[in-house]
């Protein structure tokens, strides 16, 4: 912990001169996230930065990864050079926790099933100075709030909902495992300028309302596309109502709608957080800054001024609210749940109803939870569905036991699962259903994309705050509205169940429990990396080898793609999870999804030389072994979707060497020229339609490579007959040193050496 207080001094040292001199270059009064921003640029603003349009490079405080992204991250990070992460970071063992029988034999069965993955990430942490979070620790999430977050900083990680940091007032934003290596290897990283979405909250919250039904409400205004690229900042009188927690759980569901992310300014409860959390000394810190932790005052007077968009929610009217299924921004505030169910013909019993996650686990959150479970026993109610509470970390989990609130849930009818993600991710081996058996859950976590918690395409899976998500679980009944519902008691008596209550913080210090984290150590450099010889899920990584200097010729056609080709298209996800850590296991994924433009089917590909039709990846691998290199044909926004890196890495393990698109999706197009491979566009996007199942491409003129210069592609066809094409690129300077070295790492590495 010593290493964040020393970062966060450091950061708050030079803050408010920063903000200074943000506020002189660009003439006018800054927002919370703006003064965030510009104050971890990479280098000192001298113009104010064009939002959607520039793109700006960053200097993040800290860095966090889960297991199932830390294993390629750090498989890569080893090539960068360093003897220890640029900047503090973590990894957490989350991600690869089956719920099915409870927490003590879930975690005993995930810890000898991902031995190999655990032993791996706590050496490779080790040795790089990183922080690692054991199995059973908790949620990522849940750990960066209660130990790392703090106001006015920023940090990216490799997981979506990252942002919800932005509950103690952080930027926080998620990223691919690509960037992460970067920040780690102390390059910058890069994101463009984000507009500004300013939710003004009024009112108080009370009774049945939480702070998730905020951002489910949000979720139904502002839909899944809604934020796309913006930051949500919130504002106004009603901000001061929300715990700490409660600000992390709307923050944390900001990536429903799309959000780069969301932030609070710094307040009291923020302060009240840090201290019960044993970080005091970053209290303090932060109550010297609170001037500038927040807006500038003529932004709250004139917010229409400053932010590109202004919602308002009033709190004293807001209900709660049920989203989905199948998609989070589908709102139904509870009163309208009953005419919902008829009207869509929901499945009305709830077969299990969940409470807890990286979204929902707070103190708070369990103890308003155990307080409708109290008032049900003791009026003679039991939960009529399956219940099951995952406490977000060992912290909360540990302290609701000792307060009374974990007995109280499991006396309701309650299971506790690990703390880990388990059903939020599709972790969940479920036994009281058949897949394809069509039935509705609830639950209190972020999203509900259809099989995303149990993968059957059959489960309505409804996100609500965990107070409804326990009412509706003693109900059994999606219909049922608290607010105005009465139920039969064992004795056939109509009761009613009161609003909720409950601590937002624990009256005595919460349960520290640290056995689960191994602490960044000194000397960790000497440390041997556990990879077992004969691991099917994890592989140490061979650098790239650099470019020979010499043009591409005669390259063969691996595939023309036709249509849509998301990362997911070219490297699948589900099952694939499994060999994240393992480049040539889940390189057998590669362009699984892709549709071949000459055949129309999926993942297939003809061998140019046998003339057999075959999957994508086993042509590659035949054209490798023969030392040929090979090119891809993409349509439009070539790689949208995800982050990533897979996507990215397996061609070029495979062989390839240009993906020639009509366009890129940015990221993708990044992450490809980082791994040395070459996105290119057709300078006229007809000539996609010049490219024939066998033919063979010539690229020249690489010696010449040169930003805005554009590069030539002789195109020959099986018949002999050649045409020249040109080709578009956006490669810089710099990248284009990356793609002589064999990538950005080689870059970086041969630059450590130097
Ligand atoms: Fe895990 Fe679900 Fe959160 S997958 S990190 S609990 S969104």
């Amino acid at each position: 912990m010593t290493a964040n207080i020393d970062m966060i001094k450091k950061v708050y040292s030079t803050f408010q001169k920063k903000v200074d001199h943000t506020r002189k270059v660009v003439g006018r009064p800054l927002t919370y996230a703006e003064k965030i921003l510009y104050a971890h640029l990479w280098e000192k603003p001298n113009r104010e930065l064009v939002r959607g349009k520039d793109f700006a490079d960053f200097a993040p405080d800290r860095v966090a990864m889960q297991d199932a992204t830390a294993q390629m991250a750090m498989l890569q990070f080893m090539h960068a050079g360093r003897k220890e992460s640029a900047v503090p970071a973590t990894a957490h063992a989350d991600h690869l926790i089956v719920a099915q029988n409870g927490s003590d034999e879930d975690l005993k069965r995930a810890i000898e099933e991902n031995k190999e993955v655990y032993d791996f990430l706590a050496s490779i942490c080790k040795k790089y100075g990183v922080g690692f979070w054991k199995p059973g620790a908790g949620i990522i999430h849940q750990v960066i709030l209660e130990n790392y977050a703090f106001p006015g900083g920023m940090m990216i990680g490799s997981d979506s909902h990252t942002p919800n940091a932005g509950g103690l007032g952080m930027i926080a934003i998620g990223v691919g495992g690509a960037d992460v290596v970067d920040v780690m290897a102390g390059m910058p990283w890069e994101l463009k300028w984000p507009k500004l979405i300013g939710v003004k909250l009024t009112g108080k919250l009370s009774g049945w309302t939480s702070p998730k039904d905020v951002i489910l409400k949000l979720t139904g205004i502002l839909t899944v596309k809604g934020g796309t690229g913006a930051i949500v900042e919130y504002f106004g009188e009603g901000t001061k109502s929300i715990s700490c927690t409660g600000k992390a759980t709307i923050c944390n569901m900001g990536a429903e709608i799309g959000a780069t992310c969301s932030i609070f300014p710094y307040d009291e409860r923020m302060s009240a957080y840090l201290e019960k959390t044993d970080r005091i000394d970053v209290a303090k810190l932060a109550n010297k800054n609170a001037n500038v932790l927040k807006a500038d005052d003529d932004v709250y007077k004139n917010p229409e001024k400053y932010y590109d968009q202004i919602i308002e929610i009033n709190l004293d009217e807001l209900e709660p609210h049920l989203n989905g299924p199948f998609t989070p921004d589908r709102a139904w505030p509870v009163s309208k749940m009953k005419e919902a169910v008829v009207e869509n013909n929901f499945p009305d019993k709830v077969s299990v109803a969940l409470i807890g996650s990286c979204t929902n686990s707070s103190y708070e959150d369990i103890d308003r939870s155990a307080s409708i479970a109290r008032q049900a026993l003791s009026k003679g109610l039991k939960a009529k569905s399956e219940f099951k509470i995952t406490p977000g970390s060992e912290q909360v989990r540990a302290t609701i036991e000792r307060d009374g609130q974990l007995k109280v849930l499991t006396d309701l009818g309650g299971q506790v699962l690990a703390n880990a993600c388990g059903p939020c991710i599709g972790m969940w081996k479920r036994m009281d259903i058949k897949t394809g058996e069509r039935n509705t859950i609830v639950n209190s976590f972020n999203r509900n994309f259809a099989k995303r918690n149990d993968n059957n395409p059959e489960t309505l899976s409804f996100v609500a705050s965990p107070e409804i998500t326990t009412a509706l679980a003693i109900a059994g009944s999606l219909s049922f509205n608290p607010e105005t519902d009465y139920l039969t008691n064992d004795n056939g008596e109509q009761v009613k169940l009161d609003p909720p209550y409950g601590d937002e913080l624990p009256k005595k210090n919460f349960e520290k429990d640290r056995k689960g984290f191994l602490a960044p150590t000194k000397n960790g450099f000497k440390t041997k990396i556990a990879i077992p010889e004969k691991s099917d899920r994890l592989q140490l990584l061979e650098p790239f080898p650099a470019w020979d200097g010499k043009d591409f010729v005669d390259l063969p056609l691996l595939l023309k793609v036709k249509g849509k080709c998301t990362t997911d298209h070219i490297s699948p996800a589900g099952s694939w999870l499994k060999y994240r850590g393992h480049l040539d296991n889940i390189s057998k994924n590669m362009f699984l999804g892709a549709i071949n433009a000459f055949t129309g089917n999926a993942g297939e590909a003809k061998n140019q030389f046998t003339e057999f039709y075959q999957p994508v990846h086993e042509v590659a691998r035949e054209y490798k072994a023969q030392g040929i290199g090979w090119i891809v044909v993409g349509d439009e926004n070539y790689g949208e979707g995800s982050s990533r890196e897979h996507a990215a890495m397996e061609p070029r393990f495979l062989g390839g060497k240009a993906i020639i698109a009509k366009s890129f999706a940015r990221i993708h197009e990044t992450n490809l020229k980082k791994q040395g491979m070459l996105p290119l566009t057709f300078a006229d996007p007809n000539d996609y339609d010049k490219i024939q199942e066998d033919d063979t491409f010539s690229l020249v003129g690489l010696n010449e490579f040169a930003p805005e210069k554009q590069l030539k592609l002789i195109i020959k066809h099986k018949d002999g007959q050649t045409e020249e094409i040109m080709l578009n690129h956006s490669f810089n300077t710099g990248q284009i040193e990356w793609f002589k070295a064999g990538g950005a790492l080689n870059l970086i590495a041969s630059k450590q050496k130097a």
